[in-house]
This record gives structure tokens, C-alpha cells and sequence, in this order.
């Protein structure tokens, strides 16, 4: 790939055979040599959603005539369509398309069409090319990197999916001047998580800079994305199907899917429940005697000035948390495994901590 290097961050994710590049930088979706290499055939289907085909489908489609044949396929926007019914509009549009097994899916959108474009990737005819076109900054710093793919079903989120790497990754900063200010703040989520789990100097330099952060300046905007994407790709490639540290980018999600169950889908976005999340999380590892109130006090104040909640709302039932919990798909055994923090920047994952869990429940809400 030749791209220039000023403002351009290039990170590898290393997988054998299944290695591929991650490229961070402005302007990248519009540059047909970002793609070049990753996109082996002739034929390109675009697959977005109605919200973000309108703003950059053609942009991408321009860059990619010259070497392809390109199609586009614009989804109804939402996680509500992010189902079986939804995944087969794909598989109609490639077989009525006569798409052969060098087709190439390209995902132009947030964590919700990377999925269900990922996953038909993954299915159709055993397996074709897909390029990650993330839109969103949860999906440039989370969802787009490590090749989970799937869709929901009724009885649960993200139920039917398999593993599938990208053949590349392309993060265009200049897509988030669009994205509301509600799912950038939910990006940042993950962002701080990062520094949370397994860098502190990463969430030093948060802490920092967390204004210019919110203003979105470019440069910053680069920063976090490359920071985020390198501590991802790490994890990812030392554990790529998750049977042992890729849980540690669970912190706050055993708190937060339960927040988000309880809440209804869509009431808190997935950023918002997992910082309150986090922050419960760091309460319980407080009870334990592992971080201190200062320590806490910083991590709510980080969470805070990204314009994410730091508690969850009063008027749930711990009762009914704790049931949720239980249900979370970490539980190994029947006993509950949480990530908890020893420190800023040292996440473990744990269990049989119920006692601090309780106190912590108990904190946040009646019974
Ligand atoms: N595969 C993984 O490893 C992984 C990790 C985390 C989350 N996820 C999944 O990601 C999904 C959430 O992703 P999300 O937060 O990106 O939500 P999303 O895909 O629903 O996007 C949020 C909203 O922003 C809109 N949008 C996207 N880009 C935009 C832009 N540049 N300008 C304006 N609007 C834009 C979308 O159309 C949508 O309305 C969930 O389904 C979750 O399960 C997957
Ligand atoms: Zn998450």
C-alpha cells in the first residue's frame, strides 16, 4: 500500500495467513490505492445502510471503479435489522448477482453492518474477501478489528456468527464530522477502556487531552484510533478466538449488557452502558481492596468529561441485575467471572468475588 505517511498511521494484525493492515487516516475512503491489494477479483459489493450510503456509498464507489465492478446494497439502519432476514437480503443480492467465491463484500458503515456484512462474508459459498470501511468510532476502535462477526437472534445478542478476518481495514477520520455527538461519546467508551485494561499511559494521555478529544481534532482523533487499534490488534492476535485474555475487553460489559437488557435495547446506547459498567466494575475492585478511591475517582472523572454516565439509574433492582449477570455469557461453570482492575492499565479476569459484587449492586440500586 503506498499511502503518504504524514498524518497516516499503518498498524498489522498479524495472523499468518490471515494477516491484515489497518490504515488510520483522513481521506482514505476516497483513494483507490488505500483498497489496493486488499480486493483480490473484479467484482465489489458495497454493502451500508440508508443512513450512511447517502453521505459516503459514492465516494467509495468512485475510488473503486476504476479497478472493479461495484454494486451497492443500502440496509435498513439499525440493530433492530441486525438478523437472519436482514443477512439474507445479502445472500439474495450475491446469488441473483451470480457473485462467484472472488467476490469481495466491502462494509461501509458502524458495528451493526460490519457485523451482518462481515458474517455473509464469512458464509457465502464457505468464505469470500471482506474490507472494513468502519464509520463509527466504536467500529474504528472496536468492532472493526479482530474478526468477530454475526448477527442477533430473538433469544440473544450476536447468537449466530462465526470468525472472520478482514483482508483490511480502512479508518477514515473524516467520516466522525457526521456521526452525532451521543455515538461519538459511546465510542469513547471503548477508547477508555483500553487504558483501563492495559495502559495506563494511554489513559494518562486521556485524561489529558480529553478536550481537544471531544473538539475532535484530527490529529487527536488519529491518536486514539491508532492507540485503541494497536491494544486491540495485541490482544486479538495473542488470543484470536477468545479462550483466555481477549476477555479482558469485557471490562464493564458484565454490568453493561445487563443495564442494557434491563433498560430495553436502544434505551442507553452499548458506549453508555459498558462506561457506567466500568465504573461499577471499579467500585466492586474497591470493595475488594484492589484500587483505591482516588484511582476510582480519576476513572469517573475520565468517564464524566467524555459526557458518559458514571452510574447506572438508581430505580433498577439489584435483584434483577444480578439475574442478568448471571446469564452473561462469561459464566464458566456456573460461577460468574467478571473483569475487574488491580490497577489503572491491569485488568484480570476473575471470580467468586460475590461479596464485593453484592455490596456493589447494593451501592447502585434498591432491591
Ligand atoms: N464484532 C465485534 O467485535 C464487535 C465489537 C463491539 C460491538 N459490536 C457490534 O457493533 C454494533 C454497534 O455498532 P455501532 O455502535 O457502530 O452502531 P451502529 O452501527 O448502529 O451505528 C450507530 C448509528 O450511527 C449511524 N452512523 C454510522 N456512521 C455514521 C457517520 N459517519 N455519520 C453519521 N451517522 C453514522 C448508523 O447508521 C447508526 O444509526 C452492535 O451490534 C455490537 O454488537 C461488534
Ligand atoms: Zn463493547
Amino acid at each position: 500500500m503506498t499511502i503518504d505517511p504524514v498524518k497516516q498511521a499503518d498498524l498489522r494484525v498479524a495472523l499468518g495467513e490471515r494477516s491484515y493492515d489497518i490504515a488510520i487516516g483522513p481521506g482514505l475512503l476516497s483513494r483507490p490505492d488505500a483498497y489496493a491489494g486488499a480486493i483480490h477479483g473484479r467484482r465489489v459489493l458495497i454493502v451500508t445502510n440508508d443512513t450512511v450510503g447517502p453521505l459516503y456509498q459514492q465516494t467509495v464507489a468512485d475510488a473503486l471503479a476504476a479497478a472493479h465492478d461495484v454494486d451497492v446494497l443500502a440496509l435498513p439502519d439499525g440493530e433492530a435489522h441486525k438478523t437472519l432476514g436482514t443477512l439474507n437480503l445479502i445472500f439474495d443480492r450475491l446469488l441473483e448477482g451470480n457473485y462467484g467465491r472472488d467476490a469481495c463484500i466491502v462494509a461501509l458503515g458502524g458495528g451493526v453492518i460490519g457485523d451482518i456484512a462481515g458474517f455473509a462474508a464469512a458464509s457465502y459459498q464457505r468464505g469470500i474477501d471482506f474490507v472494513q470501511l468502519p464509520t463509527t468510532l466504536l467500529a474504528q476502535v472496536d468492532s472493526s478489528v479482530g474478526g468477530k462477526t454475526g448477527v442477533n437472534h430473538a433469544l440473544g445478542k450476536n447468537m449466530i456468527g462465526a470468525f472472520h478476518q478482514p483482508t483490511r481495514v480502512l479508518i477514515d477520520v473524516d467520516v466522525l464530522e457526521t456521526l452525532p455527538p451521543r455515538e461519538f461519546a459511546a465510542g469513547m467508551a471503548e477508547v477508555i477502556k483500553y487504558g483501563l485494561i492495559r495502559d495506563s499511559d494511554f489513559f494518562d494521555w486521556l485524561e489529558a487531552n480529553m478536550e481537544a478529544i471531544n473538539a475532535r481534532e484530527p490529529a487527536l482523533l488519529i491518536e486514539i484510533i491508532r492507540r485503541s487499534c494497536a491494544n486491540k490488534a495485541e490482544v486479538v492476535v495473542a488470543d484470536e478466538r477468545e479462550t483466555g485474555q481477549r476477555a479482558l475487553l469485557n471490562l464493564g460489559h458484565t454490568f453493561g449488557h445487563a443495564l442494557e437488557a434491563e433498560l430495553g435495547y436502544g434505551t442507553w446506547l452499548h458506549g453508555e452502558a459498558v462506561a457506567a459498567g466500568m465504573c461499577m466494575a471499579a467500585d466492586t475492585a474497591r470493595r475488594i481492596g484492589w484500587l483505591d478511591g482516588a484511582q476510582v475517582e480519576r476513572i469517573e472523572r475520565v468517564i464524566a468529561a467524555a459526557h458518559l454516565p458514571t452510574a447506572p439509574p438508581a430505580e433498577l433492582e439489584s435483584t434483577r441485575i444480578r439475574a442478568l449477570m448471571a446469564r452473561d455469557k462469561k459464566v464458566k461453570a456456573g460461577e460468574l467471572r467478571l473483569v475487574l482492575m488491580h490497577d489503572i492499565g491491569a485488568a484480570v479476569v476473575t471470580g467468586a468475588h460475590g461479596e464485593a459484587l453484592d455490596a456493589t449492586l447494593n451501592h447502585y440500586f434498591g432491591h
